[in-house]
């Protein structure tokens, strides 16, 4: 990308809010129903002729009390809300809402701390060690639980010639988050196999603001996008949930009091990032990967298999960390799916002081306390930085050119070749999301050499239902259990 140097001239922002309270209500539904999120923004984008621009983000009244923001709609412009010093990420992590605190125990949970609250640090630090003390067990706990996965979508696949992914993976990856996480499957407790459902309901009440059911449009309008959903519909579920990790993560919550954290907060914030941050982000990011591969063509498919039955042989037919590390193309692909699809679209954070936005071919000036906002897709489907923008291209991010590349994918609150800290709002999940994205596409591929799939889309992501999937004769001496004993043709 050539940028020249000169500095642009500050410009009044274009775009308007219209009437208050009319206007948001009449925007929410060209975002909901008539328009949908990616033609809201680039219509926008195309009336003004400019990426930066004022406009309305739903929900909007009486939900939000304020819908009107500065949104920030390039790869250029984007990352002004990565950097802590000039915006303010207090509250503002599902927008221009929030949901009620009696959802989280009475706690404002990291994901809606600033990091100049003592709190955030505090955390986010708990969090750095969780994810650290269960390195070793994320390749294993993920290998137990997507290969039943996959045995069960085989059978589903002999007897009723088609399987829901999203189904499988909602109870799947609860499973493999509390084995990775605490070392202990949810189904094995108290809660049993209602971990998922208990989840979602609770999840349910604090996006639903974002969602749309396809029920009719004016119950919608009145029970998801108006007003909030009482708290107390998921009171017992989040009780059972916060059960499960208060003795899950005991030995996680026996060290917190030397962070100067108290083991209540620790516990509700531990329930949030697995729960929230971790379940809720992997109901759409394997989905999302899924759904890329279905769609590419059957050669990406043929190279992948080979360049992880290749890295897996050269690790005497193990998993390992070292295996994955070593397969590019799979990484490419993930980042791919996260450049084309990240999911978490919206990001937020208002002015700390007047300051001066950049576009690619302006400048703006933005008041303190302005809200500014960014719809993620159109900064990582930026023409100006990716050719072929529009286009899954699994091998994007190789070789040279490629790796350039890399710092505009920013699915976790950053560039990817950053670093999250407690000084700053990146995902403290980045590694780890990275790497489960790929041990899905190895796992896939060492089972299968190819497969078929409908993609549609549902509430946050993708839809994917499996229609065929053609097995590997490749089997690894840890993959054996579960390919080269399984017999089915498709
Ligand atoms: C696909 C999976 C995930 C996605 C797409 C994702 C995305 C994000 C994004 C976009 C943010 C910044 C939100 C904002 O402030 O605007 C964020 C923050 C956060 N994420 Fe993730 N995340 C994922 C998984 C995880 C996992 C596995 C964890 C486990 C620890 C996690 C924990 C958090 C926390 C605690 C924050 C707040 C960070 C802070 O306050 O500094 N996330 N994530």
């Amino acid at each position: 990308m050539a940028e020249s140097d000169a500095a642009p001239t500050v410009k009044e922002i274009p775009g308007s809010y219209g009437v208050p309270f009319v206007s948001p209500i009449r925007d929410r539904l060209d975002f909901y129903y008539f328009q949908g999120a990616d033609k809201y923004f680039q219509s926008r984008v195309d009336k003004y002729h400019s990426t930066v621009i004022r406009l309305n983000v739903p929900p909007g009244p009486f939900m939000a009390s304020d819908p009107r923001v500065v949104a920030v709609l390039d790869a250029k412009s984007f990352p002004i809300l990565f950097d802590v010093s000039k915006v303010e990420k207090k509250d503002v992590f599902t927008g221009t809402y929030m949901p009620s605190t009696s959802l989280t125990g009475g706690y404002r949970v990291c994901s809606y701390l600033d990091p100049s609250e003592p709190s955030h640090a505090k955390v986010k630090q708990l969090l750095f060690n969780v994810l650290a003390s269960r390195k070793d067990a994320v390749v294993p706990a993920f290998r137990t639980n997507f290969t039943a996965l996959f045995q069960t979508m085989e059978s589903q696949l002999a007897s009723a010639g088609k399987s829901d992914f999203n189904k499988l993976n909602d109870n799947t990856s609860f499973e493999f988050l509390g084995e990775a996480y605490f070392g202990v499957r949810p189904s094995s407790t108290e809660l049993g196999a209602t971990g998922p459902t208990k989840s979602t309901k609770w999840l349910f009440l604090q996006l639903c603001p974002l969602m749309t059911l396809g029920l009719p449009k004016i119950l919608e309008e009145l029970l998801l996008h108006t007003f909030p959903l009482p708290p107390l519909i998921a009171k017992g579920d989040y009780k059972a949930l916060y059960k499960y990790f208060n003795d899950a993560a005991g030995s996680a919550l026996d060290s917190v009091e030397k962070l100067g954290l108290s083991r209540e907060e620790a516990c509700h914030n531990l329930l949030f990032a697995t729960v929230f941050n971790s379940y809720g982000g992997m109901k759409v990011l394997l989905p999302g990967i899924l759904g890329w591969l279905a769609k590419a063509e059957e050669s990406l498919h043929a190279r992948l298999a080979k360049e992880i039955r290749a890295a897996v042989a050269g690790e005497g037919g193990k998993v390992t960390l070292n295996a994955v590390e070593k397969m590019e193309l799979t990484r490419s692909v993930v980042y791919e799916a996260l450049r084309m699809d990240p999911p978490v679209k919206y990001q937020y954070g208002k002015a700390k002081q007047d300051l001066v936005i950049e576009s690619h071919d302006a400048a703006y000036q933005v008041k303190k306390g302005e809200m500014i906002f960014g719809y993620q897709p159109l900064a990582t489907r930026d023409p100006k930085v990716f050719d072929k923008a529009e286009q899954f291209i699994g091998d994007r991010f190789l070789g040279d050119e490629g790796k350039k590349l890399i710092k505009y994918v920013v699915w976790s609150n950053g560039p990817e070749t950053e670093t999250p800290s407690v000084a700053n709002k990146q995902c403290p999940g980045k590694e780890l999301v990275v790497l489960v994205g790929r041990l899905l596409v190895v796992e896939f591929f060492l089972r299968y050499d190819t497969f078929t799939a409908d993609v549609g889309t549902i509430l946050l992501g993708s839809q994917v239902t499996v229609t065929s999937v053609t097995k590997s004769s490749y089997s690894s001496s840890s993959s054996s259990s579960s390919s080269a004993t399984t017999t089915t043709n498709f």
